[in-house]
């Protein structure tokens, strides 16, 4: 329920950030789902949306933008990946709550509904985990060949020493003998 979680009011922000193709898509087909959802939530209890104020998504809105503003433009996918999975982790949670008073209120109703947001929210997160997973790996993938030249440039410069080691040791043989 936006209304109350407050996660897809930030969304059209957040996908015209990201730059990465399957973050995107998933973005803007949550939320178009999250709409629909809202939608049916008041249709069921007869009234129209309104927006309401939700202390705990500002928090994590004030957090991302700190993070977004302090971080280098090809790392935007991670942090944004990071604040849909924190928001995700966010409205799962008050859809377990909310879902919990249905259930002890005994309204079958609201609990089909729940349950079905619920699990569309569970699904939001493992699409999320999944693509910050690839995005995760791809970055590690970039970062190997430079890994790979730093090794490699201390084994040069290893070799290198040894080698003018090994002149000195001949230089100063040879002095004694010249010295003689
Ligand atoms: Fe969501």
């Amino acid at each position: 329920m936006s209304g109350q979680s407050g996660g897809e009011e930030a969304l059209p922000k957040l996908i015209s950030e990201v730059q990465d193709d399957e973050f995107r898509t998933a973005l803007e087909q949550h939320l178009s789902q999250a709409r629909a959802e809202v939608e049916r939530v008041f249709e069921l209890l007869g009234e129209e949306p309104s927006a309401e104020r939700c202390l705990g998504f500002e928090g994590l809105k004030a957090e991302h933008e700190k993070m977004v503003e302090e971080t280098s433009d090809d790392l935007i996918d991670a942090v944004d990946l990071g604040a849909a999975g924190r928001t995700e982790n966010y409205e799962i949670a008050a859809y377990e709550g909310l879902r919990r008073m249905a259930k002890a209120m005994g309204d079958e109703e609201a609990l089909e509904l729940l349950d079905s947001n619920l699990k569309e929210e569970k699904e939001a997160l493992r699409t999320v985990d999944k693509i910050a997973t690839r995005i995760s790996n791809e970055s590690a993938n970039k970062a190997q060949p430079d890994r790979d030249r730093g090794a490699q440039s201390i084994a040069d410069g290893n070799d290198r020493r040894a080698a003018r080691r090994g002149s000195q040791r001949e230089r100063g043989a040879s002095f004694p003998r010249r010295a003689v």
